[in-house]
């Protein structure tokens, strides 16, 4: 879509909203996934977790307190619990209220309206969170091969290639954010199980951009807070760009 609208001079390039639109709405909320849609962001980018009985959740850090009102692990309390806090004001009064949303809600009210770039953010604490998530999309038909709108990522690599064993047909990506894992043996390993290779953005070179191309992968990269950086990764012609503010990332602007 980039490219139509600027004659072809900049390749395309998804616009996935980070977390939401979470440079202006709290992050991981149906505010600021909303906003993220009214954006026209191509993806949002979710965090997935895992309540104490079970619920899968969305939610940045292993413990709630930086983004609610409550405190605690998030693996220690119950859907009931989590459901309860605000996950909203601490962004600001307009917010007030917003709650944790799970993931099948996610799942119902964006599915085939905005692609979903869904993390498992430390899926170690969470044995078997690969085999649950994989159950939710083959429940919903979601596990095949058009459905190219759903990416799982991590920066578990191990979690990654049990994901990918379990969902074949989904886009597996891998995040990284040491330049240690940009070497050329690093990316041979990652490619044979992983679509995608998302490092951060201080780690972008043009030379690295071309290696994961050649190894047939795609690459994204996270995370774009001012327009600056934006730019930066356009002239790399990376293939997703992972931003706060989705307007930097619009072709439009
Ligand atoms: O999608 C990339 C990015 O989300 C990785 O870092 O900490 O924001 O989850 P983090
Ligand atoms: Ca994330």
């Amino acid at each position: 879509s980039a490219d139509e609208l600027t004659g072809g001079e900049r390749k395309q390039v998804d616009n996935v909203a980070h977390r939401g639109a979470a440079g202006y709405a709290p992050e991981n909320t149906i505010a600021g996934f909303d906003l993220a849609v009214d954006m026209k962001a191509d993806y949002i980018e979710i965090d997935l977790q895992r309540s104490k009985d079970g619920e899968l959740v969305l939610i940045h850090d292993t413990t709630v307190d930086r983004t609610t009102d409550g405190t605690g692990k998030v693996g220690d309390l119950t859907y009931e619990q989590l459901k309860s806090l605000d996950a909203g004001s601490w962004k600001g009064e307009k917010f007030a209220g917003e709650p944790i949303p799970t993931f099948e809600e996610i799942l119902d009210r964006y599915y085939g309206k905005v692609g979903i770039l869904i993390e498992l953010k430390a899926p170690q604490l969470y044995p078997g969170i690969e085999e649950q998530v994989a159950e939710v999309l083959k429940e919903r038909n979601l596990d095949k091969p058009q459905n190219e709108k759903i990416i799982i990522q991590s920066f578990n690599f191990e979690s990654m290639k049990k994901m990918d064993k379990l969902l074949p047909k989904v886009p597996i990506g891998v995040l990284t954010s040491n330049h240690a894992d940009t070497t050329t043996d690093s990316l041979e390993e990652f490619s044979n199980y992983a679509d995608w290779f998302n490092p951060n953005y201080g780690n972008v070179t043009e030379e690295l951009v071309h290696q994961v191309h050649t190894l047939d992968m795609k690459i994204g990269s996270w995370t774009v807070r001012s327009q600056e950086a934006a730019d930066f990764l356009f002239e790399m012609e990376v293939d997703a760009i992972i931003s706060d503010y989705p307007d930097y990332v619009d072709p439009r602007n």
